[in-house]
């Protein structure tokens, strides 16, 4: 296949970046079409441990082209961050393209994600302060500033101008906090634009163009399907769409584009952030998973909530990606235990067994997880390379996946290294 995307399907942090990486290395092209620098990708190559935020996973392949599409927003301060710190590392940043039609972020953007989560109080979101939300709000107010608008110093000074004086007045009436500094701003801003305009193209036409020639391109899920503003658990979501629908309007090509979606599933069950999770354990077992799994996040290093895997959750995925493979991942942390529960639906206080997710979240709190009991493999996985090498147990719990999501894995990982992933068939 030539086009693949790759979908979060639980809440982030599933092991997108080791499995984009591992595929990377095949590809032409790979493209960042949703989100921004709230994603947090590890890739460990040879021992090394890399952190990409807003820079797609194919950084990491010499030769492959990487886009930061229209869907993304982009913060110009992380970015080159982002970029020294991959440059510090001898990575190659020459073949990074920026769409024209991306929004920016802004320091009041962080700010003011800052102030309006901490003013829902006991309802706050838990945001990772990137100002994703509030820059997300101005594209859809048609407010917003686009890399575009960086092209011209007058241009941009202009409409960046009328911003800052609209966010100062909620900053400081709303909020009652300090203004930003409107000339301190600008000018750092007239400066990143200056040297970000080597980047900016059209890059709905090069991803188009890619796919025409027949080229491998990868497109780039950040986040993960529960936090989809429309299909997740809202109002405890992100503000784009990680399904593979938010891709094509993120990339900017058409729904046949993407030939190939791949879900990425961790073997159990993780969360940054508040909101409902029906199989998290608050509990001895919990904190064995994020020990083993190293479960704190990688852009904020908040510990993550853990517990079993969710096939709900996943089966759920599968049906509003379309789904056509699953990449399995972190298998290795549950070699630990003796018997592992999988939930295959939800009871609810009435009784009934659910097992389509529900939208109502007063509902989901008060659902109890009904869950499969298995044996388990209770032996190290973390040097199998075949798939014939694995446990019987671990393959029995592979099958469970398998049959109640009717999707294949086709991809398993047991460990963060390159190396530690088995393919069931050619994939990309
Ligand atoms: P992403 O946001 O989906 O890219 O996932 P993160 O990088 O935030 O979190 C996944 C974590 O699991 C990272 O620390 C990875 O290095 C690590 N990881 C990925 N795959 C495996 C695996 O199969 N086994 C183990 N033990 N760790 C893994
Ligand atoms: P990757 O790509 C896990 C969560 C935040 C918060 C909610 C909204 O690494 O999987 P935001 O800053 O986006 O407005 O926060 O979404 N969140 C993530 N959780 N992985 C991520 O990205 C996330 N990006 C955002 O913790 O609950
Ligand atoms: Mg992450």
């Amino acid at each position: 296949m030539s086009t693949v995307a790759v979908v979060g399907t639980q809440w982030g942090d599933e092991g997108k970046g080791k499995a984009i990486d591992y595929l990377a290395t095949r590809a032409d092209m790979v493209v960042r079409a949703q989100g921004g620098n709230n994603a947090g990708h590890s890739v460990v190559i040879g021992g090394k441990k890399y952190a990409l935020h807003l820079i797609p996973s194919g950084v990491l392949n010499p030769s492959a082209v990487n886009i930061i599409g229209n869907g993304v927003v982009f913060d110009p301060e992380g970015f080159f961050e982002e970029i020294a710190g991959l440059e510090k590392d001898g990575i190659d940043t020459s073949n990074i393209y920026i769409s024209d039609r991306a929004h920016i972020v802004f320091p009041y953007h962080k700010l003011l994600d800052a102030l309006s989560d901490a003013a829902k109080g006991k309802n706050r979101v838990g945001t990772t302060n990137k100002g994703i939300g509030p820059c997300y709000m101005d594209k859809v107010e048609r407010t917003g500033l686009r890399m575009c608008d960086m092209m011209d110093d007058e241009i941009f000074t202009a409409k960046l101008s009328a911003q800052i004086d609209r966010k100062n007045e909620i900053i400081t009436k709303v909020y009652g906090a300090d203004a930003v500094d409107k000339e301190e701003m600008t000018a750092r801003y007239l400066e990143y634009a200056r040297r970000l305009r080597p980047y900016i193209r059209d890059t709905g036409v090069m991803v188009y163009e890619a796919v025409k020639a027949g080229k491998k391109v990868l497109f780039e899920g950040a986040q993960g399907t529960m936090l989809d503003i429309d299909l997740g658990t809202y109002p405890y979501v992100t503000s784009s769409h990680p399904v593979s629908g938010g891709f094509t309007t993120g990339a900017g090509v058409g729904p046949q584009m993407i030939e190939e979606v791949v879900g990425i599933v961790k073997a159990y069950t993780t969360r940054v952030g508040a909101g409902p999770f029906v199989t998290e354990e608050n509990n001895e077992i919990g904190d064995a998973i994020r020990e083993v799994g190293h479960e704190y996040g990688v852009t904020t290093g908040r510990p993550r909530r853990c517990g079993w895997l969710d096939l709900v959750v996943v089966r759920y995925a599968a049906r509003v990606s379309g789904l056509t493979g699953i990449s399995l991942m972190l298998l290795d942390v549950l070699d630990q235990f003796e018997t592992v529960n999988i939930c295959v639906g939800y009871e609810t206080p009435q009784g009934e067994i659910i097992t389509d997710f529900p939208a109502s979240l007063d509902l989901l709190e008060k659902c109890r997880p009904v869950y499969k009991e298995l044996k388990g493999w209770h032996v190290p996985t973390t040097g199998c390379r075949d798939y014939d090498e694995l446990p019987d147990e671990a393959k029995a719990y592979i099958r469970e996946i398998e049959d109640f999501t009717g999707v294949p894995v086709r991809i398993i990982s047991v460990g963060p290294d390159r190396e530690q992933t088995m393919v069931r068939g050619e994939l990309f």
